[in-house]
């Protein structure tokens, strides 16, 4: 099976020339076949840095989002056999003092030349079995490489090889107005517990979040959840206070909290650019978990639409979607599970066993290529990459590594460290959060 990246290709040749996408699928973009290099200079250009194309190309990057550099004309120029050429030549100079870490939704040309492929939890741990590298070029977004620093030996550099590798998710939850929406809860609830010791709330943050806030959270008994472990940490947090602040993703909070019983009027929606968020001071005392209103724009396009058509082409099909995706989808799918869930759940089907799945593209097809005793398809019929993931390409990769061969440590990604203090706090707390009996029956 064909990568992601070379369908793209096809489909924007055979668009240029018959006007139509031809045999291959549609993407969303015409401007994925690009290099990425286009859209940091086209940023630097406009002074306003995006997403590019891909499923956050609509969302507002804030003004703060890191920019790339210009990448050197020689790797923007360089053939894909020169650039797969030139990483394995700096890679097998550098030996144990580099590791290459590439999340699931790395395209294939990167993820080859990768230590280890995971999700973002895992790919945090595996930095840290490699305490002898001296570099972790981590092929993921901005948060990821910002835990694997803070989760890694204090001389050991982590690079993130394209800086505009953000995550539109991740950056609707800024330090300040998460700061100012506490405020309006704390003089809403006060802070004194309740008769059980409960505190009336504790914040959570997915990983996919700055380190700052997770830093706010280790600050304010709070805890970091990630999407396998969204319900044991919800647990923790319930145990210890008597509502929660959910951020940045709600639909992560909603499908997790519901299925532990929550009611859909205990959890009102959080705007930060609205006082109360939006909400009435009633609607807030009554909250059980009050939802910050991020989303994820890769999984909002999931619809039950698609899961109707994937069940009418496919009869008996199982459908599992990321627990990102909106909550219709969610209930209207078989599963919902974290990437690890989907790649363990597609392991241990029976062979023959075709699979829907709602997550990026890049994982669906990797999967789809490595079980070829099943049938596996996107959900989604239009190719459309998480946009920051994107951004790796392997031009990006080889710079770095040639730049650490010749000493030179390019786009570090350092937490300073009294961030880094207290969000470790709160990385901590969601390590030693374990599931209640209940759950694990
Ligand atoms: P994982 O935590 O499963 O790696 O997911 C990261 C992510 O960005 C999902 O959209
Ligand atoms: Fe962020 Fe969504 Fe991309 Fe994951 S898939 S990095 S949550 S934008």
């Amino acid at each position: 099976m064909s990568s992601v990246n070379s369908t793209i290709q096809l489909i924007t040749r055979e668009q240029a020339e018959n006007g139509t996408p031809g045999r291959a699928q549609s993407s969303c973009s015409t401007e994925l076949a690009k290099g990425p290099w286009e859209f940091d200079l086209a940023e630097a250009l406009a002074g306003t840095p995006g997403y590019g194309p891909g499923a956050s190309s609509a969302d507002a990057a804030p003004a703060a989002t890191p920019r790339q550099g210009q990448l050197p004309q020689e790797y923007k120029d360089a053939s894909d056999d020169e650039l797969e050429s030139r990483i394995i030549a700096a890679k097998a100079e550098l030996g144990d003092r580099v590791v290459i870490l590439g999340h699931f939704y790395q395209r294939d040309e990167v993820v080859k030349f990768a230590d280890f492929v995971g999700d973002s939890f895992q790919l945090a741990n595996a930095a840290k079995t490699r305490d002898a590298a001296e570099a972790i070029v981590f092929c993921g977004v901005h948060f990821m490489a910002e835990t694997a620093d803070m989760l890694s030996q204090p001389g050991q550099s982590v690079i993130l090889p394209n800086l505009a590798a953000g995550c539109s998710m991740a950056d609707m939850a800024d330090a300040p107005s998460v700061e100012a929406c506490w405020e309006q809860l704390e003089a809403l609830y006060g802070t004194e517990p309740d008769a059980e010791g409960r505190v009336p709330v504790i914040p959570v943050t997915y990983m996919n979040s700055s380190a700052a806030l997770k830093a706010f959270c280790g600050e304010h008994g709070g805890i970091v959840c990630t999407s396998s472990n969204a319900a044991t940490v919800l647990e923790w947090a319930f145990e210890r206070g008597q509502r929660v602040l959910f951020f940045p993703d709600q639909h992560l909070g909603r499908n997790t909290a519901k299925a532990m019983g929550v009611p859909l009027e205990a959890m009102p929606l959080w705007n930060p650019r609205l006082p109360l968020g939006g909400n009435d001071a009633v609607t807030l005392q009554d909250a059980r978990v009050v939802l910050w209103q991020g989303f994820c724009s890769v999984h909002k396009r999931f619809t039950v639409a698609q899961i109707e058509q994937a069940r009418a082409d496919f009869p008996g099909v199982r459908v599992i979607v990321h627990p990102e995706c909106p909550m219709e989808v969610v209930d209207a799918a078989d599963e919902a599970g974290s990437t690890d869930y989907i790649l363990k759940a597609i392991d241990a089907a029976p062979a023959g066993t075709t699979f829907a799945i709602g997550t990026e593209i890049n994982m669906v097809n990797r999967l789809a290529a490595q079980y070829p005793q099943h049938t596996i398809f996107c959900l989604d019929p239009v190719i459309c990459p998480c946009s920051t993931m994107y951004r790796i390409h392997p031009g990006y990769l080889a710079w770095v590594l040639e730049g650490l061969a010749a000493g030179e440590v390019r786009n570090r990604i350092s937490v300073p460290e009294a961030t880094a203090v207290n969000a470790r706090i709160a990385l901590e707390r969601m390590l030693a959060a374990k599931p209640s009996a209940a759950r694990r029956a």
